[in-house]
């Protein structure tokens, strides 16, 4: 069976690389495409690099346009989608790749994003440790699933493993990371403008106010096994840093570790939380990966070591911000919830060098 899809926000970043992935899914096949500012061009036009979807031209978003799809993914600027998507048939598979339905707590929402809360969908990140079993438990079967912020799904997968086996404390948590500015989106901010990117690492959102900070404490909080529990939610000081490459994020993320606890402990951690995954891979000891070995996969790499002088655990993590970080989550957690393979559609191979 080939189901039919419809992709919102198609004249984006996040939307063409939804676009370009759907191309190469052997059973989803793309009938629409919508955009707001560029409505009415022909989708090539728009986005050049997508040379087998020449046939598309870009439609009003509207609930209209959207009907009559099997799947619906939504790449839209937050706050947009949730208007959009209660006009949607419930038997319709809604993937959003926007913020609107990742946070359960709506006073997070009030004091992260603020507007109109929509309400929490099953959140994307299929890897994720649960005190019980994994998130992609939840998502089959799932007819409206929320994709992961790409910071937050790096930071969550990186350190989830250690806080689920308690090898790790919840408070203090550190992330820095790495960013390519295609995680802002295609529309014009001055920040974003490549003189003041190139030759230059700008960090921003420092201090607490980053709007994927609640969003990492709430998947660490599911990790959390009876262990860890007890030391109640996590803490994390969070800062990214755009540096000039267009994709890619790479996290360092540390915790302390929890003191009598053994670096073999440690590594079996992770160890065992990945084992099985296809796309979240640990590194052997000693190696940390690099933004160009994911480049276009839909892969999270994650390298590992405890610094026993600091008394932490430190964990580096790459991802494409475009691929794991949205549009391949989104297509995985598709496959998940429609009862396909989970791996159509995606590849595990960056594009490096
Ligand atoms: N970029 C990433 O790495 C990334 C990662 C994870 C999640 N996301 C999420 O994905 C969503 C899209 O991000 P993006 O990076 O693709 O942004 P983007 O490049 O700026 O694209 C935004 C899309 O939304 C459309 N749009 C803009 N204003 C609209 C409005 N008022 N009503 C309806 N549609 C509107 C745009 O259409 P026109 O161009 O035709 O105006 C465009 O198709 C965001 O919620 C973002 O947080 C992005």
């Amino acid at each position: 069976m080939v189901f039919s899809v419809a992709v919102a926000g198609a004249s984006g970043y996040a939307g063409g690389e939804l676009l370009r992935l759907l191309a190469g899914h052997p059973e989803f096949e793309v009938r629409t495409v919508t955009a707001h500012s560029n409505a009415g061009q022909r989708l090539i036009d728009v986005q050049p690099s997508l040379r087998s979807l020449a046939h598309l031209t870009l439609v009003d978003t509207t609930p209209e346009n959207l009907s009559g799809h099997d799947v619906v993914f939504v790449a839209l600027p937050h706050g947009k989608s949730g208007q959009l998507t209660a006009h949607l048939p419930a038997e319709t598979l809604v993937v959003d790749c926007g913020a609107d339905h990742r946070l359960e707590n709506s006073d997070d929402w009030a004091a992260f994003y603020g507007g109109d809360y929509f309400g929490a969908w099953t959140y994307g990140v299929p890897e994720l440790p649960m005190a019980n079993g994994k998130q992609r438990d939840h998502i089959v079967g799932a007819r409206r699933i929320a994709a992961p912020g790409c910071n937050a799904s790096t930071v969550a997968l990186a350190l989830a493993p250690g806080i689920h086996a308690g090898v790790i404390e919840a408070r203090d948590l550190v992330a820095v990371l790495a960013v390519g500015p295609s995680g802002a989106g295609k529309s014009l901010k001055v920040p974003n403008l490549a003189a003041e990117i190139l030759g230059s690492a700008n960090p921003y959102a420092v201090g607490g106010t980053h709007r994927h900070i609640p969003e990492i404490v709430q998947s660490l909080r599911w990790a959390g096994s009876q262990a860890s529990a007890l030391s109640g939610d996590a803490t994390i000081s969070f800062t990214p840093v755009i540096v000039p490459m267009s994709r890619g994020i790479l996290a360092t993320s540390t915790a302390r570790l929890v003191p009598g606890t053994t670096a073999a402990a440690v590594r079996e951690a992770w160890a065992s939380a990945y084992a099985d995954e296809p796309f979240v891979h640990l590194l052997s000891e000693g190696h940390f990966p690099r933004t160009a070995d994911v480049l276009g996969a839909n892969t999270a790499l994650i390298g590992l070591a405890v610094d026993e002088a600091a008394g932490r655990v430190v964990t580096i993590t790459a991802i494409d911000n475009l691929v794991k970080g949205t549009a391949g989550a989104a297509i995985q957690s598709a496959n998940i919830a429609l009862g396909l393979t989970e791996t159509l559609g995606l590849t595990m191979n960056g594009v490096a060098p």
